[in-house]
């Protein structure tokens, strides 16, 4: 006889906040990449797009950016990459510069700690526009800053660190700073109104190291 009912399916997660080559991994201050000095393999420099230091960003990644620049170009913003993949001794060596300038708490405010940056994903960019104010938070107010934040879901990139939420992420304001999470996440937070990825994926908030 058969069964009238089907047998419950185990249900796989549908997203890896884990694996540090998953393109929703969550690192913040209380989640280091594992293992602490991963790095991606799939490392390419975006074609096209201005790139003050030549830093790559993971294939995934740069094929977004390379599509957003580009609309970026078409609405009159056009935005230049000022940092992409940082590897564990760069993180370390602009984490410790930091402590020596100012402390500890200094540091921590807007800086990761080495294996703590999402810069190490390779699927992190800082960018900036033609009126400047590059890493500075007036780069939010600038039309560039503003398009970026308005239209980067549509390329799978979020702002990562908005505005009053260093109580759930961390780290102070940072208008310059776009992670890509891929089109779909990244457009189910804009549709939902949801700022941040600990919110998002239900993890506690991570104010402090
Ligand atoms: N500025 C961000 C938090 C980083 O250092 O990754
Ligand atoms: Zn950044």
């Amino acid at each position: 006889m058969k069964p009238t009912t089907e047998p419950p399916k185990s249900e796989a997660p549908k997203y890896d906040l884990d694996s540090p080559s998953s393109i929703t991994v969550v690192v913040n201050k209380q989640r280091p990449i594992n293992p602490i000095d991963w790095a991606p393999d799939d490392l390419v420099l975006p074609a096209g797009v201005p790139n003050v230091w030549d830093h790559p960003i993971r294939a995934e990644a740069a094929t977004a950016l390379e599509a957003m620049y580009a609309a970026s170009v078409d609405a009159g913003v056009p935005f230049t990459v000022t940092s992409g993949y940082r590897d564990y001794a760069l993180q370390k060596e602009i984490y410790d510069g930091l402590v020596e300038q100012g402390g500890v708490a200094f540091a921590d405010k807007d800086t990761a700690r080495p294996g703590f940056s999402e810069h190490q994903t390779g699927l992190t960019v800082d960018l900036f526009g033609e009126e400047g104010c590059s890493l500075d938070a007036c780069f939010g107010e600038t039309a560039t800053g503003i398009w970026l934040r308005d239209n980067s879901y549509r390329f799978g990139y979020i702002l990562r660190y908005h505005d009053g939420e260093q109580a759930t992420v961390g780290y102070t304001y940072e208008p310059w700073h776009f992670r890509y999470v891929g089109v779909d996440v990244a457009t189910a937070m804009h549709d939902q109104g949801v700022l941040n990825l600990e919110d998002f994926f239900g993890l506690p908030p991570a104010p402090t190291n």
